[in-house]
């Protein structure tokens, strides 16, 4: 049975949206730190955040890398706005979209960097949405995603959500590959109390491996 509360992380809306976004700032602290833990992060790229929910985790990087420039996408109007509030101080650095992860707003080949935390349970074409972060990476460009439930078997979370789905590891390597990607590498977050889940690191073929494939 769904829950109208927990509803709310999945699409933010409203006053109770804009709180539980401010609580998850806080709470996916940890879950941030691993999945970008040991990334040699480009001091000068574009990255993108898709499903940034409260803009934390740009904030973060923004603050770490001063000449990087990020952009956020959220299907969600209040996180959208959540996530300007948060990162206005980064002037024209960061950029904040609202749209969906099917069918990304942006060129190809804008960013270095792609990453996504505890957001894919909700995108509803897998291999489109992969597809689509593929297209707007530079060649070389990487794709980082950080989930806490990657036990399909388990349903403690999916049981307080109307529609997540929870992907098996397997399951969402083969997606990255099929969209295309290369050097796809699986790490288990060690468990702990605060965090729990996987990370998937997937690169897209840089220029020589493209035109000689
Ligand atoms: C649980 S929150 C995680 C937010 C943030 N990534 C974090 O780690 O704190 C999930 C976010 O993904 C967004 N989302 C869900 N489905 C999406 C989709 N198909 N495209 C873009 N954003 C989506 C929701 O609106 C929400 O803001």
């Amino acid at each position: 049975m769904a829950n109208s509360f927990m509803e709310q992380m999945a699409f933010p809306k409203g006053w109770l949206g804009s709180f539980i976004l401010k609580g998850m700032n806080i709470g996916h602290r940890k879950l941030w730190e691993g999945t970008l833990q040991g990334l040699a992060l480009p001091e000068e790229g574009r990255i993108l955040d898709i499903g940034c929910g409260g803009g934390g985790m740009l904030h973060r990087l923004l603050r770490e890398y001063p000449r990087l420039a990020a952009d956020g996408l959220d299907v969600s109007e209040t996180s959208v706005k959540e996530s300007r509030r948060k990162n206005r101080c980064y002037g024209s650095r960061c950029t904040i979209a609202q749209g969906e992860a099917t069918a990304l707003p942006y060129e190809e080949g804008r960013f270095d960097l792609a990453v996504t935390t505890d957001s894919l349970y909700w995108w509803e074409d897998l291999a489109r949405a992969f597809s689509e972060v593929h297209r707007v990476l530079k060649p070389d460009g990487r794709f980082v995603i950080g989930l806490e439930a990657i036990d399909p078997t388990d349903t403690t979370w999916s049981s307080k959500f109307e529609r997540m789905i929870i992907h098996a590891p397997e399951e969402i390597v083969a997606y990255l590959e099929g969209a295309g990607f290369s050097d796809v590498r699986t790490d288990m977050f060690p468990k702990t109390r605060w965090v729990n889940g996987a990370r998937f690191i997937a690169r897209k073929a840089g220029r020589m491996e493209a035109a000689s494939s």
